[in-house]
């Protein structure tokens, strides 16, 4: 029996109650400085942060663990052959059982000292409380850009549309709310990107108690940040998701739009091959092939982000794509001739036929190229 859960143990661990969830990917430097914040901000609470790390190249886990052996209130998760921002964060939330959890980045760019003033707010019955660049007392100066500081607001402004919530700072990563609370929205989760919170104010069928709390965003001083275009794809995935009413997988939706992508290069490349005199037949053939290469590309970046093949295993997955494509294409032509040889009209015979390859294209490419669970 372990002396500290006795029944007569005067040293009984009191049970956690906020847990710190740190999505950090090439974070190493700011790990240490981070739990020390946390030491110095949480004095009094029984806390525990959890890094939740995607296999950094630079060694984050290591540093992690590094200070976990030695402070039990430190945890690492090390996720293999996996990214993304908000499946982190749901899969450090899922790993807690302490009462309320919070959500920090990585890069102390968040302001830990606000973090007993939020977790006040929710003992008081908040249901989610956002730290919150754009209330009286914020200020977002940490933003690297002017085009950053735009492209903010925008999205801001979208989030607003959407939600219907009045949440001052939609995009905010920095919050807190209630375990229970977060074990319920789970399985609603799109998972997708950069915005967990917007995901989960989305996720919630009721509206919820919301809080706002101001903070200052703090300038990056180590490592760099990981938003980039292909996170701002995944936002307007997120909210295309949301106006379809999740009625239709995100990574179809995904698929399709690079899929059609793919028909205007293909369009462009039989152009201008044409144009140098090459004849129809060669230069329709070399434009499917290269719609297929740029499509394998976009796809492998974008719609499959999370299972990205690398290395020498890209160039076994182009060939099984084209593998996979070729054969959408002659279900595609099969298909659009028999429908036309019903008496079928032209157009809805070749759309038809085009709608079943890509859905034949999506549906074996998911399980053999990118094996998705
Ligand atoms: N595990 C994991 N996997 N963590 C990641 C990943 C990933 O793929 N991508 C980024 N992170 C971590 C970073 O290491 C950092 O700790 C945190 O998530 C935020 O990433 P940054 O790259 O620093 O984002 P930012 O500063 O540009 O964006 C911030 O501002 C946004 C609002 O403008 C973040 O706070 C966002 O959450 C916030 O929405
Ligand atoms: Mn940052």
């Amino acid at each position: 029996m372990s002396s500290a859960s006795g029944p007569s143990g005067a040293t009984a661990p009191r049970p956690c109650s906020l847990t710190v969830v740190v999505p950090c990917y090439n974070e190493r430097a700011n790990v240490a400085p981070m739990v020390a914040s946390l030491d110095a901000a949480l004095a009094g609470i029984a806390w525990e942060v959890v890094f939740v790390d995607d296999d950094s190249p630079d060694g984050t886990s290591e540093a992690a663990r590094a200070i976990a052996i030695a402070d039990p209130r430190v945890r690492c998760i090390r996720r293999v052959g996996r990214r993304g921002l908000s499946s982190a964060v749901i899969e450090g939330a899922l790993s807690s059982s302490a009462d309320y959890i919070a959500v920090i980045d990585g890069d102390l760019q968040h302001d830990e000292t606000r973090l007993p003033v939020m977790l006040k707010a929710l003992q008081s019955g908040a249901e989610l409380v956002i730290g919150s660049r754009h209330v009286a007392g914020g200020d977002s100066q940490g933003l690297s850009s002017p085009l950053r500081e735009k492209l903010s607001i925008t999205g801001i402004r979208i989030a607003q549309r959407l939600t219907g919530a009045e949440i001052s700072d939609p995009m905010s990563g920095f919050f807190a709310l209630p375990r229970p609370l977060f074990e319920r929205l789970a399985s609603r989760l799109t998972g997708q990107g950069f915005k967990i919170m917007l995901d989960l104010v989305l996720a919630s069928p009721l509206p919820l108690k919301i809080t706002e709390i101001p903070y200052r965003f703090r300038p990056r001083t180590a490592g760099t940040s990981k938003l980039d275009a292909l996170v701002l794809a995944q936002f307007a995935g997120l909210l295309i998701d949301k106006a379809l009413h999740r009625t239709v997988p995100l990574r179809f939706i995904s698929f399709a739009l690079v899929g059609a992508f793919g028909v205007i290069i293909n369009i462009l490349v039989l152009e201008i091959a044409r144009r140098a005199g090459m004849n129809f037949a060669a230069a329709q053939t070399l434009g499917t092939v290269v719609a297929m290469i740029a499509n394998f590309q976009l796809n492998n970046q974008l719609t499959y982000r999370a299972q990205r093949l690398k290395g020498n295993k890209v160039w076994t997955g182009l060939l099984l794509f084209l593998l996979v494509c070729s054969l959408g294409a002659i279900a595609n032509i099969g298909i659009a001739r028999a429908l036309y040889a019903e008496g079928g009209h032209d157009i809805l015979a070749g759309a038809a036929g085009a709608a079943i390859s890509v859905v034949w294209n999506y549906a074996v490419s998911a399980t053999l190229v990118w094996r998705v669970r």
